[in-house]
C-alpha cells in the first residue's frame, strides 16, 4: 500500500467550514434538505432545477427516460442552444459589459473580453464554420493552447450544433491523428504555436502530419496565428481564423437543438489500448455544470473571479474553466504558459494581479509548490481567495494541509472534488460553506447523486475499503462511447448488472459517511493528475521495432502521484542509448506526458501458468518494495533480478 494511502487511512484531522459567509447552499441542514427533496422525488427535482437555471426554447416534457437503460434519456422534447445559454441570455439581461474572460499570456500580457465581444466573435467562428460547410452533427477537432479562440471555437460549434472534440495540444501528431479519425472529424481548428517557458512551441506541423495520413474526413483547418511562428499552410485548406472571422457578421442566430443533441466527444485512456471518445450532450452537461459552480464553489457571478487551472483540453477545461462558469455569467481567468514560469511565484502573482477570488488546481501543482518553499506565496498579497479547490488524483493530507495552512491562512474551505470525464462534473465534494472537512476526503456526494462503495457482488461496504458506484443517473452522465456502443456497456454497466455506474476507483466511506478515493482499480494509470491507460504505453512500445514485449505500472512518485515504469523484452541484443529512444518513441506515438520515468529490460515477463503478466509483481518492483507473490512457479528465476537492476 502506498504511504499516501497509508496516510489517508490514519487521517482523523477535521476543519470547520468558515463562519460569517451565506454560502449558495448555507448549512448542512440545508443540505440534508435538498437531498431529501430527491428522495422523495428524484424527477420532479431534476425537473425544477432544470426549470430555473437553464434558458429553454422550448420546455422539455419529461425529466429522465430509463426505458433504454443504460442509455439514459434526460429533459426529453426540450430544445435549447449552449451557447445563448452562456452568452447571449448575459447580454440580454443587461451583463453585457461584464468581463467573461480574463486571459494572460505567459509573457505578462493580458485580454479581458467582455461577454459582448464574447458573442460577437463567437457569432462571426459560427458563421465562418457554416460557410466552410459545417452542419448540425459535424465534428470538429480543436487542438489549440489555452487562449480565448479555444473557447471561442467550442461555443461556436454548440451555437451551430456541431459537436467538439478537444484534443490536448501536448498530444502526438498520431495521437492526434487516431482522435481525428475515430471522431470523423470535418474540421480542424488550431493555431501556429503557443508559449511554453518563454519560448513558442509549434502546433500546426502537428496537425500537417496527422493528416498526411488518412483523416480522409478533414476538408478545413482553420488556423490561429498567436505564437508568431512561421508554419507552412495548405492552399485551399488551410484557412486563416482572423481573416474568415473579420468578414463574418457578427451576429448568428443560435440554433435550438434537443437536450440529447451530442455537445461534445473528449477522448480519455480506459483499460484497453485504444483511447474512449467519452460523449456528452446537451442540457445535462451545462445544468451540472452550472450548478456545480454554485453548490461545489459558491460562485458568485457579479463578484468572483474564478481561475480553474485546468487545460481545456482535459475535462476540467470544459467545465469549469469555459462552460461552468459562462453559464453562469461570470468571470473565467484563462491563463497560457507553465505555472511555475519564470519562477515558482507566478501563479500566486496571478492571484494577487487579477484578484482571484475562486482557485480551482491539481494535488500535483500543489506538491510542485510546496517543493518550490513557502517564501514564494509569502510574496504576494492572497486576501481576495476566498475558496480553494483542487482535482484529478486523491490528494495526500500533507498538501491538503499545506493548501489549508498556508494559501487558505487556515480561514479558507478547501473542496476536494472528485470526478471524471466520464462524470461531466463533480459528484462528490464539500459544500465550501456548509461541510466540515477532512484533509484527504472529498466529503460528502452532492445532492442528487447516489454514491456507494460496494463488494464485488454490489453490497454496501462501510468502513473498509470497496469499489465506487454512482446508483442513480445524473444529468451530466456520459451518454456513451463515441462509435461503441458494447464498450460503453461493459466498461461502465457490466458489473452490477446494468444497475450501477462502475467508475473504476477503490474507495472507503469512513463512519460519518465520508468518502475517501484510494486510486484507480483497473489499469488506468494517473500521472501528474493526467489519466494513461498501462495499454495505450504498451501498444506505444511494442510498436518500436527492437521490442518483442512491454508491461507498464505505475508507481508511487512524491510529485506525479503516480510515474511510469516500463518492463521490455526485447527482440535482439541491448543496444546503447535504447532507453532513451524508446522514452522518445512513447512521446512520438502519444505526446510526453506519458514519456516512462523507469525502463527495466529482461530476457522475459514473469507470468502466471494461464500466461497472464504478474502485474501486482511488477508494481511491486517498480516501487522497490518487497515482494509478496509466490515466484516458485516462474521458470525464469533471474527475470525477478533482471527487473530489479535499473538502467
Ligand atoms: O481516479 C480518479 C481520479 O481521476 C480519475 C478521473 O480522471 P479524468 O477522467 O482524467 O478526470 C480528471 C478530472 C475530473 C478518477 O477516476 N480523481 C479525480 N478527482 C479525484 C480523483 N482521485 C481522488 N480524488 C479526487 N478528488
Amino acid at each position: 500500500m502506498s504511504e499516501a494511502i497509508t496516510s489517508v487511512l490514519e487521517e482523523n484531522r477535521s476543519f470547520e467550514p468558515p463562519a460569517g459567509h451565506q454560502g449558495y447552499i448555507p448549512s448542512l441542514a440545508a443540505y440534508e434538505a435538498l437531498k431529501a427533496r430527491f428522495s422523495d422525488d428524484f424527477d420532479g427535482t431534476w425537473g425544477d432545477l432544470a426549470g430555473q437555471h437553464l434558458l429553454w426554447r422550448e420546455p422539455f416534457t419529461r425529466v429522465l427516460n430509463r426505458e433504454k437503460a443504460p442509455f439514459f434519456h434526460w429533459f426529453e422534447g426540450g430544445m435549447l442552444n449552449v451557447s445563448e445559454n452562456c452568452l447571449d441570455r448575459h447580454v440580454a439581461a443587461g451583463l453585457g459589459k461584464r468581463t467573461a474572460i480574463v486571459w494572460e499570456g505567459e509573457a505578462g500580457q493580458v485580454r479581458r473580453i467582455s461577454y459582448t465581444e464574447l458573442l460577437a466573435d463567437v457569432c462571426r467562428a459560427a458563421n465562418a464554420m457554416r460557410e466552410l460547410g459545417i452542419k448540425a452533427g459535424d465534428r470538429v477537432v480543436i487542438y489549440m493552447p489555452m487562449i480565448p479562440e479555444a473557447a471561442v471555437a467550442m461555443l461556436a460549434c454548440s451555437r451551430i450544433g456541431a459537436i467538439h472534440s478537444v484534443v490536448f495540444g501536448a498530444f502526438s501528431s498520431l495521437a492526434l491523428r487516431d482522435r481525428i479519425e475515430d471522431a470523423g472529424a470535418r474540421l480542424v481548428i488550431t493555431a501556429d504555436g503557443g508559449s511554453r517557458r518563454g519560448a513558442v512551441y509549434a502546433l500546426k506541423p502537428n496537425v500537417d502530419e496527422a493528416l498526411s495520413e488518412g483523416c480522409h474526413t478533414v476538408r478545413h483547418v482553420l488556423l490561429v496565428r498567436h505564437g508568431g511562428n512561421e508554419v507552412p499552410t495548405v492552399p485551399g485548406r488551410d484557412i486563416d481564423w482572423h481573416q474568415a472571422l473579420n468578414v463574418q457578421p457578427a451576429e448568428c442566430e443560435p440554433l435550438a437543438v434537443e437536450s440529447e443533441h451530442p455537445l461534445f466527444i473528449l477522448y480519455t485512456s480506459g483499460s484497453t489500448g485504444k483511447p474512449k471518445g467519452i460523449l456528452h450532450t446537451t442540457a445535462g452537461y451545462l445544468l451540472w455544470s452550472r450548478l456545480t459552480m454554485c453548490w461545489s464553489f459558491d460562485f458568485n457571478p457579479a463578484e468572483d473571479l474564478f481561475w480553474c487551472t485546468a487545460d481545456i483540453g482535459w475535462i476540467t477545461g470544459h467545465t469549469y474553466s469555459v462552460y461552468g462558469p459562462l453559464c453562469c455569467g461570470g468571470t473565467t481567468l484563462m491563463y497560457e504558459g507553465v505555472p511555475t514560469w519564470p519562477d515558482a511565484g507566478r501563479i500566486w502573482k496571478i492571484c494577487e494581479d487579477h484578484a482571484v477570488s475562486i482557485f480551482y488546481t491539481a494535488p500535483t501543482a500543489i506538491r510542485a509548490l510546496i517543493k518550490a518553499g513557502d517564501e514564494w506565496p509569502a510574496k504576494y498579497d492572497l486576501s481576495s481567495l476566498r475558496v480553494l479547490g483542487t482535482v484529478g488524483e486523491p490528494i495526500n493530507p500533507e498538501a491538503w494541509m499545506w493548501y489549508y495552512r498556508v494559501i487558505g491562512k487556515e480561514k479558507l474551505p478547501i473542496v476536494d472534488t472528485w470526478w471524471q470525464t466520464e462524470t461531466g462534473g463533480h459528484m462528490i465534494a464539500p459544500l465550501p460553506f456548509a461541510t466540515p472537512t477532512k484533509p484527504g476526503s472529498a466529503t460528502l456526494p452532492l445532492p442528487g447523486i447516489d454514491a456507494a462503495v460496494v463488494d464485488e457482488f454490489g453490497h454496501t461496504v462501510i468502513g473498509d475499503g470497496g469499489l465506487l458506484v454512482l446508483r442513480q443517473p445524473w444529468p451530466s452522465m456520459l451518454r456513451g462511447i463515441w462509435g461503441d456502443e458494447k464498450r460503453y456497456v461493459d466498461t461502465y454497466w457490466r458489473k452490477f448488472g446494468s444497475r450501477y455506474y462502475f467508475a473504476g476507483d477503490g474507495a472507503r466511506i469512513d463512519e460519518d459517511g465520508y468518502f475517501w478515493i484510494m486510486g484507480r482499480v483497473d489499469d488506468v494509470l494517473n500521472v501528474s493528475g493526467h489519466r494513461l491507460g498501462t495499454m495505450e504505453i504498451e501498444s506505444a512500445l511494442v510498436s518500436h521495432h527492437q521490442v518483442a514485449e512491454a508491461a507498464v505500472v505505475g508507481r508511487p512518485d512524491e510529485l506525479k502521484g503516480e510515474g511510469i515504469c516500463a518492463f521490455v523484452v526485447l527482440k535482439g541484443e541491448f543496444t546503447e542509448g535504447l532507453a532513451a529512444a524508446l522514452r522518445a518513441h512513447v512521446v512520438s506515438q502519444i505526446g510526453a506526458i506519458a514519456r516512462p520515468d523507469d525502463i527495466r529490460f529482461a530476457n522475459s515477463l514473469p507470468k502466471t501458468r494461464s500466461g497472464k503478466i504478474m502485474r501486482r509483481l511488477l508494481r511491486d518492483i517498480a516501487a522497490g518494495r518487497e515482494i509478496t507473490d509466490d515466484i516458485s512457479t516462474l521458470e525464469d528465476q533471474t527475470v525477478i533480478e533482471q527487473l530489479q537492476q535499473r538502467v
